[in-house]
């Protein structure tokens, strides 16, 4: 059932206390992941979420079905200078990536437990996180050798930029998406 699935919204000054949950989460999503892929490892995952976390700006949506969590999503604004682009393989106009700190929302992570897959949680949780955003657009990473989450974000409105390996140990080819933000008027451009 998704109808009783509740959202809420967390920033940075809660993440110490969220922390666990997040990573018990990340453990159980990506368990078969982990077990060939250094890049999907716990903790790899962990020190990539205490550095978003401490980015200014960063927020979260934990899904809940009665006090169980189901899955989550977050992000951050990219700063001026951000590294984010860094590792863009293809060639786009300088603009494309110029960030000023309110022009783009960097979906970092979403992820939804097992049994609650299909149901339209991962969309909610997508949606009640970027809908409340004043950037004109997100930003997000998908692995290029997961074509079936290419294309569920293509169906929700994401369009490709190009192929982007960001620079660190073991990190796959991933396509660089962008969605355009309608601030205002509900967010994701729907
Ligand atoms: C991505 C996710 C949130 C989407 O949830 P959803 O909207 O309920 O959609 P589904 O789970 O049905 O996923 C859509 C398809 O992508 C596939 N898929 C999902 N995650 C995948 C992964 N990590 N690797 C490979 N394929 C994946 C599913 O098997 C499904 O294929 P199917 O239609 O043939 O069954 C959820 O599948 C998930 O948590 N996946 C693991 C974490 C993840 O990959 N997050 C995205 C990072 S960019």
């Amino acid at each position: 059932m998704t109808t009783g699935i509740k959202m809420r919204h967390y920033t940075g000054t809660q993440a110490r206390a969220l922390r666990p949950l997040l990573l018990g989460v990340y453990t159980e999503v990506y368990a078969d992941a982990a077990r060939t892929d250094p890049f999907a490892s716990p903790d790899r995952f962990a020190e990539g979420l205490d550095h978003w976390t401490a980015r200014p700006g960063w927020t979260c949506v934990v899904g809940y079905d009665n006090d169980q969590p189901v899955g989550y999503a977050y992000g951050a604004p990219l700063p001026p200078g951000t590294l984010w682009w860094r590792g863009l393989l293809t060639q786009v106009p300088a603009d494309t990536t110029a960030e000023t700190g309110t022009r783009t929302y960097a979906l970092s992570e979403l992820m939804v437990r097992e049994p609650w897959r299909k149901t339209g949680t991962a969309r909610r949780l997508h949606d009640t996180l970027l809908t409340v955003r004043s950037e004109q657009r997100a930003t997000l990473l998908v692995d290029q050798t997961h074509p079936k989450v290419h294309a569920l974000y293509q169906s929700w409105g994401w369009t490709t930029l190009g192929d982007l390996r960001p620079r660190l140990p073991d990190a796959p080819l991933f396509h660089a998406m962008l969605l355009r933000l309608t601030p205002g008027a509900g967010g994701t451009g729907r």
